[in-house]
């Protein structure tokens, strides 16, 4: 294979100075390959980084608002287990509901969980309901209400 000359000169060259210097000559074989390779990820990063236009933007906000919206409305309702009580007699405004802090041991559950299936938890048991799909457009909405209202509040998966 034909080397360009300053890489035949320092990987091929024989003088004795130069075989000593063996951590150079290594680093100085390796980088033709390492700068293909970060051409390579210039080319993938530039295709897949698709950047959104500002409608983009405006148009998931809104999407996202409304399943929060949703969210919301599903708080108040008296509908949603089979006793009339809802999410926010216990939680008003998302009170103790620590989304920041799941995933995280439940002892209710005896594992670690996802914070939906505390949402199951509370339609099953305070609500004496049916636990949902987590799926279900409800509970996602039902977890970004709650997100929603704590947002802000830094992580801590894992805390009691
Ligand atoms: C009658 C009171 C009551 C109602 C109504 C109720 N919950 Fe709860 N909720 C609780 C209790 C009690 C816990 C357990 C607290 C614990 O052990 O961490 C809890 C825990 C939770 C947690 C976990 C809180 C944490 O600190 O990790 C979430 C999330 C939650 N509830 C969501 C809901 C949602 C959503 C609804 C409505 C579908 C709801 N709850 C309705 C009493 C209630």
């Amino acid at each position: 294979m034909s080397q360009p000359k300053h890489l035949q000169e320092t990987v091929g060259g024989a003088s004795p100075a130069r075989t000593a210097d063996t951590p150079m000559r290594r680093r100085t074989k390796r980088l033709p390959a390492a700068l293909a390779t970060t051409a390579l990820l210039s080319i993938a990063c530039s295709t897949v980084a698709d950047e959104p236009t500002e409608a983009d933007l405006a148009r998931w906000q809104q999407q996202y608002m409304d399943m929060v919206q949703a969210g919301r409305g599903l708080w108040t309702s008296d509908q949603l287990g089979t006793n009339r009580l809802a999410c926010a007699q216990c939680h008003p405004n998302a009170a103790n509901t620590h989304p920041e802090t799941y995933p995280k041991f439940q002892k209710q559950l005896g594992r670690v969980v996802p914070m939906w299936e505390m949402v199951n938890w509370c339609l099953r048991n305070p609500l004496e309901g049916e636990a949902m799909n987590p799926a279900d457009p409800r509970i996602i909405a039902l977890v970004a209400y709650i997100r929603h209202e704590r947002r802000g509040v830094p992580l801590a998966p894992g805390k009691h």
